[in-house]
């Protein structure tokens, strides 16, 4: 079994600087009485970081946050950050989020982290989805450098591994602690290595049509903008 998030390939030492980087720029897009989503993981709280440094600093005001995890939103309140509680009352202006792996067509791999389910709900009612990113998540075809989270209920759950087994897959799943990994909704994850993925859209709909699969980290179509940061400087791609 593997440790949660683990890469198949090392993305260097270089590349918490880069992630400090894309996570303040994006920091420097929220605009103030924006209701913005927070994202989960060592970039995005970059960027969570540089969101509260501005709102106490006075360049941000009528900024209300809600988190796609437990651990984001503790963060962002012992931040100061001003928080909504579990529901979403209306539309997100703007999250900003990390991702894990980043294809061509800005369509992504998340739930390194296991904040996949939350981290969806929140990208599908933001009119703006802000991933943040060092350069070495950026790849030419998902799947090439990471597993595949994929979030089930424990009920049946050794059923939805035979069907990811199936589908292709080398499936392992996620350990915390010695114990099964629990997600924030008391879900178990599914690490699945299916190398490259020639059709990300056709995958997701498989998945889909399954009950007991709560939840895949695949991410087609939801990013609006990327911000890459590595060697070449910081670079904003838009959809
Ligand atoms: C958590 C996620 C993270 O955004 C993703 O794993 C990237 O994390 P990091 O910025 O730490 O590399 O999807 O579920």
């Amino acid at each position: 079994m593997i440790e949660s998030k683990k890469p198949m390939a090392s993305l260097g030492d270089t590349a918490h600087r880069f992630k400090q980087q894309a996570g303040e720029q994006a920091a420097s897009l929220v605009q103030s009485g924006m209701v913005i989503g927070l994202g989960t993981g060592s970039t995005a709280i970059f960027a969570t970081r540089r969101v509260a440094a501005r709102i106490h600093s006075g360049d941000l005001s009528g900024i209300v946050a809600i988190a796609t995890s437990r651990a984001s939103e503790t963060a962002a309140r012992c931040l100061g950050i001003p928080m909504l509680t579990d529901d979403i009352p209306r539309e997100i202006d703007l999250t900003i989020d990390g991702a894990d792996e980043v294809d061509p067509a800005m369509n992504l791999i998340k739930g390194g982290g296991g904040a996949l389910l939350r981290e969806k709900i929140v990208a599908q009612a933001s009119r703006r989805e802000i991933i943040v990113v060092d350069a070495g998540k950026l790849s030419p075809r998902l799947g090439t450098h990471w597993l595949l989270p994929v979030e089930v209920l424990e009920f049946g759950w050794r059923s939805q591994l035979r069907l990811l087994e199936s589908l292709g897959a080398i499936v392992t799943p996620r350990i915390a602690d010695d114990n099964l990994y629990r997600t924030d909704q008391g879900n178990i994850i599914l690490d699945s290595r299916f190398g490259p993925i020639p059709d990300p859209t056709g995958l997701a709909g498989k998945l889909e049509a399954h009950a007991g699969l709560v939840g895949h980290g695949l991410f087609i179509g939801l990013a609006s903008d990327v911000i890459v940061a590595g060697e070449a400087g910081i670079r904003h791609l838009h959809r």
